[in-house]
């Protein structure tokens, strides 16, 4: 049922997609729906350009014959459609499961709007109960990890840093070789607190918090064997 309400989802998100819009391109298994639906769309004539938002949407996209362009050629979007981890009464947002958030956060800053796709499951009323993802550059890592450790305790999070690793145990690299280590938190009192205390880390990239880009959410959830979307 989780993939149908993915793909519900990412079907009225392509609805939104007009002739000529330029769009940023999300990554995840909710994306990967909004690319293959698009894809088909663009097969049957509609004329876009995207901007992916990781190396495996950029080679999804491609494949399903999506025109691409980078943020240097067009460095505004009309519309970024991408999946998130968590998502709260305000849209703001937990992103960076699939460790595209470096990418995903510059992608949505350039554009007009960004639609998050979802499965009903990713609202919550309170962020952090899905591990924040924090992307660190591997220099200095264990003094990153103090400060960002000390960063958590002045905004009231408790919680334990990992350092993600691959499915061959190696730490896990993104896409701009960067690592990511994941904050365990289970609540985040002050997110703003906490994206403001995070970015003035030297060496930390970026972090997962999405606050005032998403413009709106299209969640879908299961009612009576049906699917309804919120
Ligand atoms: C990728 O880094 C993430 O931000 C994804 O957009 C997020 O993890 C949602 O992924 P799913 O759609 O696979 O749940």
């Amino acid at each position: 049922m989780s993939a149908d309400l993915k793909r519900a989802a990412a079907a009225r998100a392509v609805d939104l997609v007009q002739d000529g819009m330029r769009l940023g391109i999300g990554t995840g298994s909710t994306a990967a729906q909004f690319v293959e639906l698009l894809g088909a769309r663009v097969r049957s004539g509609l004329s876009v350009v995207g901007v992916p938002t990781s190396e495996a949407t950029h080679r999804a996209a491609a494949a399903a014959g999506i025109p691409l362009t980078t943020l240097d050629e067009t460095p505004e979007l009309d519309l970024t459609v991408d999946g998130a981890d968590e998502i709260d009464g305000s849209l703001r947002l937990i992103k960076g499961g699939g460790g595209a958030l470096l990418r995903e956060k510059i992608v949505a800053a350039a554009s007009r709007r960004m639609v998050v796709i979802a499965d009903g499951s990713k609202q919550v009323a309170t962020l952090g109960r899905f591990p924040l993802p924090i992307e660190v550059v591997p220099f200095g890592l264990g003094a990153t990890r103090r400060a960002i450790a000390a960063a958590l305790t002045r905004t009231g999070c408790a919680g334990e840093l990992t350092l993600r690793t691959g499915r061959d145990f190696a730490p896990f690299r993104t896409d701009g070789a960067h690592l990511i280590l994941d904050a365990h938190l289970g609540r985040i009192p002050d997110p703003d607190a906490l994206a403001a205390a995070l970015a003035a880390v030297p060496g930390v990239v970026e972090h997962g918090l999405f606050l005032g880009l998403c413009t709106g959410a299209i969640l879908a959830a299961e009612e009576a064997g049906a699917i309804r979307l919120l």
